[in-house]
């Protein structure tokens, strides 16, 4: 694809990769060791990559690989992980991330895969593209020494203290667990393990290597940060399948005398906060939206997840991007939905970029409404359509790429 002047948008090669990392260590400050490299195009294989470039400078980077991703009522699809977008800073603003997303949407498209989903580094750029944030999660801060946990909070013990590398099979078999009934959460590749557990130095922000805490139904991954007002923990990866789990756990931090202040990201609506006699000590800091998503096909998209409620409704779709919208009756019974274009009226207007917001249920549709991106002809049907799409669980990132 050339895109006028001399850039040109084009599969990667093996060739690009010594120039696409050094566009990646600029922009991502990615690490130079041979080692996390080699991990790194493990993930993501340059081959499947795609390049910007201009005569034989690559100017800008995408990658990508095909991620099974759990959706809400404990399915799964597969989606294309988008990765590494990158644009050489003297290139800005020419359109070369226009073309690179066409690019990788078509091969999407060609793949047949319903849906698109990345981490996104700034909020303004890809609602334009079709795609809307899909999960809440805060950071919290939480002085530890003032944290007790109400009488009616559960003690059910169980952790252990473990060390790396003797837990790493159980913490994945637990994450994995966790995947299966969780939306959001992608099925995990074994280098995107080698890496958490090679814990590069450049991700420790100056604290310790990593420490486990170990149940049978769920682990904590931490370091400490030595500062002048007291040893901290940041809890880097917390997964847990049940709540003794999640309250055995947060014991246990609890437990750790010489910390004055605990750090974490807890999903919306995380119950930690209600097992404190004060839940005012876990403050929020930061919000984030861990993943964004964009159906690529709608009807495949809708129909691969499972509803809360029975729903009939007609959704007029905009997707001024790609042109894949349209108006569509979705019926929900029992969960199980279909999905067909349709000539009839539509109950709701809204943009492709809402529905991925809504798809894994974390969003509520009446804040859409409200901000006038959802457009209602009934408004009774608001409330069915919002808790058709809740899910039991809250979504949540599984791993970062
Ligand atoms: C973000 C980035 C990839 C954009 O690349 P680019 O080639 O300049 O983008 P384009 O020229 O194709 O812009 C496409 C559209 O997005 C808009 N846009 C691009 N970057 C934007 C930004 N940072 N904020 C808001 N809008 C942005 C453009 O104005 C353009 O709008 P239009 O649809 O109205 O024409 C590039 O600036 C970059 O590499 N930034 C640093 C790394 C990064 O943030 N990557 C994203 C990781 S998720």
């Amino acid at each position: 694809m050339t895109m006028g002047s001399e850039i040109t948008v084009r599969p990667a090669t093996a060739a690009d990769v010594e120039q696409i990392w050094l566009l990646g260590a600029t922009l991502f400050t990615w690490p130079s060791d041979q080692w996390y490299r080699e991990q790194a195009m493990t993930l993501f294989p340059p081959e499947d990559a795609i390049v910007a470039v201009d005569g034989d400078r690559v100017v800008g980077h995408t990658k990508a690989r095909t991620m099974t991703l759990t959706v809400p009522g404990e399915r799964t699809v597969e989606a294309t992980g988008i990765a590494g977008v990158t644009v050489a800073p003297q290139y800005r603003r020419r359109g070369i991330l226009r073309a690179m997303y066409t690019e990788q949407h078509r091969r999407t498209e060609a793949a047949g895969l319903p849906l698109t989903i990345f981490t996104a580094s700034q909020g303004a750029i890809y609602g334009r593209f079709g795609y809307g944030p899909t999960l809440r999660e805060s950071r919290v801060s939480i002085d530890r020494r003032f944290a007790e946990f109400l009488p009616t909070a559960p003690d059910p013990g169980g952790v252990q203290l473990a060390a790396l590398p003797e837990a790493a099979e159980a913490i994945k078999a637990i994450y994995d667990r966790f995947r299966q009934v969780t939306p959001g959460v992608q099925h995990r590749p074994e280098a995107s393990w080698a890496t958490r557990f090679a814990d590069p130095e450049g991700w420790r922000s100056g604290g310790t290597g990593l420490f486990v805490l170990l149940h049978a139904d769920g682990y904590v991954l931490y370091r400490y940060h030595h500062r002048d007002s007291g040893t901290e923990v940041e809890v880097v990866e917390m997964r847990t399948v049940t709540a003794d789990a999640h309250v055995a756990l947060w014991r246990t931090l609890f437990g750790l005398e010489l910390v004055t202040r605990i750090e974490a990201v807890l999903s919306e609506h995380d119950p930690l906060p209600y097992l404190l006699t004060d839940l005012r000590l876990v403050r929020t800091e930061a919000r984030y939206d861990g993943l964004w998503l964009r159906l690529m096909d709608v009807p495949a998209a809708l129909t691969a997840r499972e509803y809360r409620a029975d729903l009939d409704v007609v959704l007029a779709v905009h997707d001024p991007f790609r042109g894949a919208g349209g108006t569509f009756a979705l019926t929900a019974r029992d969960g199980k939905a279909e999905c067909v274009p349709t000539s009839a009226a539509a109950d709701f207007e809204l943009g492709i970029d809402v529905l991925g917001s809504l798809y894994l249920g974390a969003y509520p549709a009446r804040v859409f409404a409200a901000a006038n991106r959802l457009r209602v002809k009934d408004s009774g049907q608001l409330e069915a359509l919002e808790y058709a799409f809740t899910a039991d669980r809250d979504a949540v990132l599984g791993w970062h790429f």
